[in-house]
């Protein structure tokens, strides 16, 4: 743990910005400092401020770059990192033809834990200390990743995928082996360190009612675990799951029999929802999981940001890594922007900038901890580079503004515009 003072441009949020004029939602030190001890953040402000008790704290000096918040990733598959740019399929093909192929090699100890901690290091590289992951429904594959999580201190919210239908022999569980596993898995990693569980059934079309309904008991018995899912991502996946569930009102109200809806339930891509299915999604308070890069991938929509944010739904962002295409959170907003242009929505950079932080870190109920640089929250932390390559200095030269950079960088950088990491305090980048 290395107790020290990050001087730099220090940049953080303290809400959800309304427009490009709204200066009160972030805090903006163009020579700030943050006191970093034991892991936490124990003071931010002017460096001229700086109290005198960090006199003798050793000073890294970022200037002219900007320190953030860690950037969060609300919904990622960590065995897809070998799916990534697989040509030519939609949703339910993609899954069959790649997918699914790639995922039944993680019953191996050594693989799961070479792409564990392959996964881990692309994450620093692009600047991003949380995410929500997916595993594969082999047990030994979230072992692995946990183990790996922890040994970096990362803050971490992942699950087994559970799925006992409609996927190739190896990989699907049984609703009690998918039960046990889980329950397993929940006593030896939630709450280590800084690990969560979420309970994970794939999507309603690869669990029977049985093994939902054991997904269901698991929630009730870990109250504090949260749920991941996938909702609305595809025509055919809309009709298919339709078919099976030939009682259920609509698709969500599949997972709402379980008990599935709430606080801490984040619904992966939600494109296609009804009026019904929507108004659900509020009154739960349940998380629409925005993934744009996977959902031009795939083909599979445009989600209407726009239109359910004013409708009070709540929404984070996401890669959806691997079928989405990239690791970074600058580009996957940069694709958000794209996706809301083409539903007549400006996304603005302080928008943005707040969803891969803050706004995302309240989708996880995790704003006492991550997404913001505040006295007593961890720190994970990053050091963004505006010039980091040659095409961003040029663009950089005619920058006019704090938001004009920010999107810039999210417009032209990539994992080249992370120049620092910190985990806890400690520099991994
Ligand atoms: N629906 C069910 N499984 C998956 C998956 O792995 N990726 C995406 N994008 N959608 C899914
Ligand atoms: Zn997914």
């Amino acid at each position: 743990m290395t107790d020290q003072v990050l001087r730099g441009r220090v940049l953080t949020f303290f809400d959800h910005p309304t427009s490009l004029a709204d200066t009160d939602s972030f805090g903006y030190w163009e020579d700030g400092a943050i006191a970093v001890l034991g892991g936490k953040i124990d003071w931010r402000g002017h460096f001229s401020e700086l109290p005198e008790r960090y006199n003798a704290l050793p000073v890294t000096d970022h200037r002219p770059r900007l320190i953030l918040p860690g950037l969060i990733d609300t919904h990622a598959h960590f065995a897809q990192m070998g799916v990534i740019g697989s040509y030519g399929a939609q949703l339910l093909d993609w899954l069959e033809q790649y997918t699914f192929v790639q995922e039944t090699r993680f019953d191996c100890d050594d693989h799961s834990g070479l792409i564990a901690s392959s996964y881990f290091d692309e994450l620093i590289l692009n600047g991003v200390t949380t995410s929500v992951v997916y595993g594969t429904s082999h047990k030994n594959s979230m072992d692995a990743f946990f183990a790996e999580a922890d040994q970096r201190q990362l803050c971490m919210i992942a699950g087994k995928t559970l799925m006992d239908r409609n996927a190739p022999d190896d990989l699907r569980d049984t609703a009690q082996s998918g039960y046990d596993d889980s329950k397993a898995l929940i006593e030896r990693w939630h709450g280590k360190g800084r690990l969560k569980y979420a309970v994970t059934p794939r999507f309603a079309i690869s669990c029977s009612e049985a093994q939902l309904e054991l997904a269901g008991t698991l929630l009730k018995e870990t109250p504090d675990a949260y749920l991941q899912t996938h909702l609305s991502e595809n025509q055919i996946e809309i009709e298919t799951t339709a078919a099976l569930f030939p009682a259920a009102r609509d698709y969500l109200d599949v997972y709402e029999h379980y008990g599935f809806l709430g606080e801490k339930s984040l619904f992966g891509h939600c494109i296609h929802l009804t009026e019904r299915e929507r108004a659900a999604m509020k009154d739960s308070r349940s998380v629409a999981v925005f993934c744009p890069t996977s959902n031009l991938f795939l083909g599979s929509g445009l989600f209407d940001y726009a239109g359910m944010s004013d409708e009070g739904i709540r929404i984070s962002l996401a890669s959806d890594v691997g079928a989405g295409t990239s690791y970074s959170m600058l580009t996957t907003a940069s694709e958000a922007y794209k996706v809301c242009q083409l539903n007549h929505y400006g996304l603005n950079p302080l928008e943005s900038f707040y969803l891969m932080t803050l706004g995302n870190a309240r989708a996880l109920s995790l704003d006492h901890d991550i997404g913001t640089i505040e006295a007593g929250t961890s720190a994970d932390l990053i050091v963004l580079n505006s010039i980091a390559t040659s095409a961003m200095n040029i663009r950089m030269e005619a920058a006019d503004s704090l938001t004009d950079e920010l999107f810039i960088l999210q417009t032209l950088g990539d994992d080249r515009a992370i120049s620092a990491t910190y985990v806890a305090g400690n520099r991994f980048k």
